[in-house]
């Protein structure tokens, strides 16, 4: 069978690289793909928004599934095109991915269903004065959050009212995320750890994939401006077999039942961004999608055949794929651009890569890397991820090998975060630390 993967960064690497591990792949195309993902699937220039020309690149080349890795093209309705056109695609609706793609809708949705998340209230740009007075009634940190897609960068932490005041100008009425964010939620700030589990769902029923933890920060110790995520692992001790259990019949249970029960029947990834408090888990945020960079320590633990779980969501039955979770430890490394999240240079030459190809248990995933006269370059913030795997609960040994493997990399103005899985052993040290 022909299977196309839409995107092109580390999330997408590792649905590449796991798709072609599936006994039944003849042929991966991915569109626009990356230089890591031209090695093992055609990479085709079309731009994962380009819902038009995917469309006519999957009929003219016959493909089987296409699978989506960004949140843009699936709240842009691709996979409404796709099955209207006759086609297989895994990834939830337009109306579905609202659950994502607006924040009102996912909250009021949220308390429609009784599904714990922080207490909050919405406002448009008519309404300035309300969320001001909304704001001073609450202690900070305040949270501010753009309504629509602000490519990770619409929730703003507030220290203070004065702070949450000049956010609120800056949504509402300065308008810096545009249409995205003329509606906000504003919500109560959540204390705890936080842990990302992907629940992949035919719409009634469904399976979750190793609960991990995601390091959005720039800087060790969780400093520094918010990025698309500088590390993950899994399985994250945060999350034991009780917590699991909540987290299924408090959280994703009645999401999915609740979906239906709206019309917007969910099928795909469905991406719980949770904080794990002392009351018990909470939604911070769904997403529609799977998570990056989770994916890259996610589906190296996945035993079972990738396309078979595409195709029971897809068609029903996803209570009946037969997989397990590796006895194992994941953990990812994402090397970034100096001068990431904000402004920074592209086309450095990337050293070292062969070398680390041949350290068993580690496997590399491309983000922004381009292959230019033979030579990889980099291409965009987040430029490698470097995912080792570990024996169960061995963190320290990981995490070893994880930067072993890390350092024989080098790029001009490569950064990386040093401290990714250390947050596991602390939890394993303290296990009553956040329930007691
Ligand atoms: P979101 O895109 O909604 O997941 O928010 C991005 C990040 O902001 C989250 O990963 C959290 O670190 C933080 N955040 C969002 N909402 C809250 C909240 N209610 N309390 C504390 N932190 C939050
Ligand atoms: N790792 C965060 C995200 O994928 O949204």
């Amino acid at each position: 069978m022909k299977v196309l993967v839409v995107g092109g960064g580390g999330r997408e690497h590792a649905l590449v690289w796991k798709i072609a591990q599936s006994k039944n792949v003849e042929k991966i195309f991915c569109a626009p793909g990356n230089a890591g993902i031209s090695e093992i699937a055609e990479t085709i220039p079309i731009k994962a928004e380009d819902l038009n020309s995917l469309l006519n690149f999957a009929i003219e080349n016959k493909i089987d599934l296409t699978v989506v890795g960004p949140e843009l093209p699936l709240s842009l309705g691709i996979v409404d095109l796709f099955e209207s056109n006759g086609l297989k695609i895994f990834g939830p609706r337009k109306i579905s991915a609202e659950i994502e793609s607006s924040k009102i809708f996912a909250k009021n949705f949220m308390k429609k269903y009784g599904i714990p998340t922080a207490n909050y209230k919405t406002f448009t740009c008519d309404e300035i004065n309300k969320a001001e007075n909304f704001a001073k009634s609450l202690n900070p940190p305040i949270v501010i959050k753009a309504d629509g897609l602000a490519g990770g960068k619409g929730v703003t932490i507030c220290e203070s009212v004065e702070d949450a005041i000049k956010t609120i100008d800056l949504y509402l009425n300065q308008k810096i995320f545009g249409s995205a964010g003329e509606k906000i939620v504003i919500e109560e700030f959540l204390q705890g750890e936080e842990a990302s589990v992907f629940a992949i769902t035919d719409g009634e029923d469904f399976i979750t994939l190793a609960p991990a933890q995601d390091y959005k920060r720039i800087f060790d110790n969780d400093m520094g401006k918010n990025t698309g995520g500088m590390g993950s692992y899994a399985p994250t001790p945060l999350i034991d077999e009780a917590m699991f259990e909540r987290i299924k019949s408090e959280i994703i249970k009645p999401t999915i039942e609740g979906l239906k029960n709206e019309g917007r029947t969910y099928k795909g990834c469905l991406y719980c961004g949770l904080m794990i408090t002392k009351d018990g888990p909470k939604v911070l945020e769904f997403n529609c999608r799977f998570g990056d960079p989770e994916t890259q320590v996610v589906l190296p633990l996945l035993d079972g055949d990738i396309i078979e779980m595409f195709y029971r969501a897809i068609d029903g039955g996803v209570k009946n794929f037969n997989y397990s979770i590796k006895k194992a430890t994941a953990i990812c490394v994402i090397l970034a651009s100096s001068g990431y999240p904000d402004s920074y240079e592209i086309g450095k030459e990337i050293y070292g890569l062969e070398e680390v190809k041949n350290m068993s248990d580690v496997i590399l995933f491309h983000a922004g890397t381009k292959k230019v006269n033979g030579k990889i370059l980099t291409s965009g913030g987040r430029v490698i991820g470097v995912t080792a795997i570990g024996p169960e609960n061995d963190f320290e040994s990981t995490i070893k090998k994880v930067y072993t493997a890390v350092e024989k990399i080098k790029f001009d103005g490569m950064h990386y975060r040093t401290d990714i899985g250390k947050k596991a052993i602390n939890y394993i040290k303290n296990k009553t630390l956040l329930l007691e």
